[in-house]
């Protein structure tokens, strides 16, 4: 799949769904934040992820970690209210920044796709990409960025 029929396939996926609501803002609005670094690792409110719409609560499906200490971005998907990844946004193919779109994350250098729990859908990368544990504590996500 091209860069092309990517976006194609996201766009189509946001506009052509019964939850076109909830998809459009998450394709519309990506949600950032730059945590807090602690010594091993960085916290972030659960808080982040929700959306107060007209009374109603939803929630980013992911949000994106940007901090300056990092090399690279943290993508934060969330499966449920105790269930999250944190993958690092570095390609694993030859290192480039991967961009986030829904579920996906897409290697604008030569085309390489990830799933959101790190798995190499397309290549030419051949290896996962590297992810964090999560740990969940009342309202907050601690990323553990000790592992190599
Ligand atoms: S650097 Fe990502 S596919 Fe080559």
């Amino acid at each position: 799949m091209n860069r092309r029929q990517f976006i194609a396939k996201s766009c189509a996926a946001c506009l052509g769904t019964a939850t076109v609501s909830a998809m459009v803002s998450s394709c519309a609005s990506t949600r950032y934040t730059s945590g807090t670094m602690g010594k091993d690792g960085l916290t972030i409110s659960m808080d982040e992820f929700k959306i107060k719409k007209q009374g109603q609560m939803a929630y980013h499906p992911f949000i994106i970690v940007r901090n300056e200490s990092l090399q690279y971005p943290i993508y934060v998907y969330r499966f449920g209210e105790t269930e999250y990844s944190a993958l690092w946004m570095r390609c694993a193919h030859q290192g480039a920044e991967l961009q986030a779109a829904g579920d996906q994350l897409h290697c604008p250098a030569h085309g390489s796709e990830f799933s959101n729990t790190g798995k190499v859908t397309n290549g030419p990368a051949d290896k996962d990409l590297r992810s964090f544990p999560v740990t969940v504590n009342n309202n907050e996500l601690f990323i553990d960025l000790r592992k190599p």
